[in-house]
């Protein structure tokens, strides 16, 4: 049995089915998971609910930092893993209301390391010495790279600048120093910009999909030229399976696409997609629909992973191009319009009002 947090979001979902699917294909026991998830706006029990109806995965709607339902959860279940990947994820609205960023990745991240210690204090034996706390974060903590910068790497100091990457650069350094002072079994993965099935369209690869398709402008922040380094959503979770396997406690692993592209690259990419794909009834192409807006204040103008230590060490690298993967992306988008029209709600309206409204084109 394993308890993730945030398994009803964009990468936590694809975990969930990324480890059934993987444990049938290497032939291992299906295992079984625990979903604890808040259901905030960016969580969805639609995307895992093949399994929840099968019964492979079981969903806790609880909040990480109430401390009586984790630990309710731990008793009950008695987990041999947590994997964390339940957070705030979104830049732009750290900007507009960084306040729940702090308290879900911070004090969230706080009260769930508590209540696993205490956990994993009472295991014995083989139980206690197998215990994992694998926490999922981003490679934002290190901040922004020049055009000529060397790729972040492990040992590359921290320097968030977004309230979003601070609050997780605070939970990683409470995760280091439960490894550190109380021993406690910790596994940390960074990694680069994730996209595929099932992401919330707030960030930028499905906002432009559906935005084209819906016919509305495509806002490119700036100039359209930060870099960001794209890894395929189930190269990710396999990363993370491995790291859960291999990984020596108290280590952090750099998960990176080795995918370097430039915003307006993405776009024009997803544009030439969707041309060939779904063609405008006009005849015109998607491109037109691009519009540069405002930029994201503080907007960090490259990120990009030296994944040469989970390369090494762990025996992962990425499967997918960023060719094959957006060409899997846009058409799943294409496909799951039910999927589409559940998280597109008044909230969702709300949200793209709020950051689009005072953006000048
Ligand atoms: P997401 O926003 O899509 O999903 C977050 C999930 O966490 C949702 O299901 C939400 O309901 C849940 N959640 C939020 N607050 C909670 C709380 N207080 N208690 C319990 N559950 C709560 O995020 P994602 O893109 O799937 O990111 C998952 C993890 O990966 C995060 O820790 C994020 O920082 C990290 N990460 C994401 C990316 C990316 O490109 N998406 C890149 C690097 C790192
Ligand atoms: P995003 O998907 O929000 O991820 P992150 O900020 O965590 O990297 O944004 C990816 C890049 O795309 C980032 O440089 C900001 C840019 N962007 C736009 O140009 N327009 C948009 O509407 C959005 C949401 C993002």
């Amino acid at each position: 049995m394993i308890l993730i947090t945030g398994g009803a979001g964009f990468i936590g979902g694809n975990f969930v089915h990324h480890w059934f699917e993987r444990r049938a294909r290497l032939g291992l026991p299906a295992e079984q998971l625990v979903v604890f998830d808040k259901l905030t706006y960016a969580g969805n029990p639609l995307t895992i609910k093949p399994l929840l109806d099968s019964g492979a995965a079981t969903l806790i709607q609880a909040d990480i930092c109430d401390r009586e339902a984790v630990r309710q959860a731990l008793e009950r279940f008695k987990p041999r893993a947590i994997l964390h990947f339940a957070a705030e994820s979104h830049v732009d609205r750290s900007i507009h209301g960084p306040g729940e960023f702090i308290q879900t990745n911070m004090v969230g991240t706080f009260s769930l390391l508590e209540e696993a210690r205490a956990y994993w204090n009472a295991l014995e034996g083989d139980a206690k010495a197998a215990f994992r706390f694998l926490h999922v974060s981003t490679d934002e903590v290190y901040g922004s790279l020049s055009d000529t910068d060397p790729a972040f790497s492990e040992t590359t100091a921290y320097a968030p600048n977004s309230p979003y990457s601070a609050s997780k650069a605070g939970s990683d350094h409470l995760v280091r120093a439960y490894h550190h002072t109380y021993g406690f079994p910790t596994l940390t993965t960074n990694c680069s910009n994730n996209y595929g099935p099932y992401h919330f369209p707030e960030k930028l690869i499905p906002l432009m999909i559906l935005n084209a398709l819906d016919g509305k402008p495509l806002p490119v922040y700036g100039d359209g030229l930060n870099i960001r380094d794209w890894l395929y959503v189930r190269d990710h979770c396999e990363a993370i399976c491995q790291v859960l396997d291999k990984g020596t406690l108290g280590e952090v692993y750099n998960v990176g696409g080795i995918n370097e592209i430039r915003n307006i690259d993405v776009v024009t990419t997803i544009c030439r997609k969707l041309d060939a794909l779904r063609p405008r009834a006009d005849g015109q192409p998607y491109e037109s629909q691009i519009t540069y807006v405002t930029d994201r204040p503080g907007h960090d103008r490259r990120y990009a992973i030296d994944p040469t230590k989970i390369q090494r060490d762990i025996g992962w690298s990425p499967a997918e191009s960023f060719e094959s993967g957006i060409d899997k992306t846009v058409r799943w988008y294409l496909d799951n319009t039910e999927w589409i029209s559940t998280v597109r709600s008044g909230a969702y309206r709300d949200w793209i009002a709020t950051n689009y409204a005072d953006r000048q084109a």
